[in-house]
């Protein structure tokens, strides 16, 4: 079953169209990764799918809503936590908590239970009496969203969830999310750290000038667009390095504490072997050898810079 379906989906602001024509549909009990580069459209999906904002064209379902006939009935069954910080400066930290609760009718018996384990879990226990003025930004908004946490869901939203926290934080709110997961919520991500999307993400795509330019799991993403690698060869200083290699293919020499050659291509496998066969004529050992994966990051970059020079858009 699709606990997100949405078809055609558009959105204008004025002349500018931050979505463009957008399918999607997310899987429940899934992670879904939205990623993409400022300005690409994230936050306005987002907002388009939980109803916040009106879409200028397309259909959207969630949890088997149609969200322009019932927009109440989806925000009822859904959490959201915007990129924009929210909070009450007044009210401690477990009083955020607890009124959270409250907004969202959950009985007192619960909304304790749920207070005591999210100041664990977000780590906030010693500033609990705190106010949220004067705590730290990265705690703030570890506050805005473990109190998304405190009523019940089907599907959550999160909106750059991971920025400004420090890294064990971070991994802590991955690790929490992925337990929730594992009891049956569905999370729709954005995010600009891609090991993060790598970590967590059952499918991603990735958005770009608002339309949707890559969708896969980070698997496939790879496989499709992580063809190349890149494979480092060290050895010793070797004097006419360059003129011995002379039309082995393509590859970079550096040379640090002694030299290394890298080639990153296509092919290769086919130049490494090439290399090493004349390396071992030449009687010059080889210290070390590495292979490097294609991480998420380059493909984000190849499949953003690609989508751009086919729009024209300079870079
Ligand atoms: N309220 C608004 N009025 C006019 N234009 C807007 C409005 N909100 C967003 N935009 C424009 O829509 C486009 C998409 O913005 P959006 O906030 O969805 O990007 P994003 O992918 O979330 O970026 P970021 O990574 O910076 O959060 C941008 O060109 C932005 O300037
Ligand atoms: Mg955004």
């Amino acid at each position: 079953m699709y606990c997100i379906e949405a078809k055609s989906l558009s959105k204008s602001y004025g002349n500018v169209t931050a979505v463009d024509s957008i399918d999607l549909s997310v899987e429940s009990g899934k992670i879904f990764g939205f990623l993409g580069p400022n300005g690409a459209g994230k936050t306005t999906t987002i907002k388009l799918l939980t109803t916040l904002i009106p879409t200028s064209s397309g259909t959207i379902n969630i949890l088997g809503i149609d969200a322009s006939r019932d927009p109440l009935g989806v925000r009822k069954k859904i959490g959201v936590v915007l990129q924009q910080p929210s909070y009450e400066p007044n009210l401690t930290v477990e009083k955020s908590l607890e009124k959270y609760g409250m907004m969202w009718d959950v009985d007192q018996k619960t909304r304790r239970k749920r207070v005591e384990e999210l100041l664990s879990a977000f780590d906030l226990k010693d500033i609990r009496k705190k106010k949220n003025d004067d705590i730290s930004i990265g705690q703030r908004r570890r506050v805005q969203v473990a109190r998304e946490f405190m009523h019940d869901m089907d599907l959550l939203f999160l909106d750059e969830p991971t920025v400004g926290l420090d890294p064990s934080a971070r991994r802590g709110l991955l690790d929490y999310i992925k337990g929730k997961v594992r009891d049956g919520l569905t999370i729709f991500f954005t995010t600009h750290i891609l090991e993060e999307a790598e970590y967590l993400c059952d499918e991603i795509a990735i958005i770009n000038h608002g339309k949707i330019i890559a969708i896969d799991t980070p698997e496939e993403l790879k496989n499709k667009f992580g063809r190349e690698k890149t494979i480092k060869i060290h050895i010793g200083n070797v004097e006419n390095l360059s003129s011995i290699l002379q039309g082995v293919g393509s590859y970079e020499i550096s040379r640090d504490e002694g030299t290394v050659i890298t080639i990153h291509s296509a092919d290769s496998e086919q130049v490494l072997v090439k290399i090493l066969q004349v390396l071992n004529s030449n009687n010059i050992p080889v210290d070390d050898l590495s292979v490097v994966p294609t991480s998420l990051e380059e493909i984000f970059l190849t499949v953003v810079k690609n989508s751009d020079t086919n729009s024209g858009v300079k870079t």
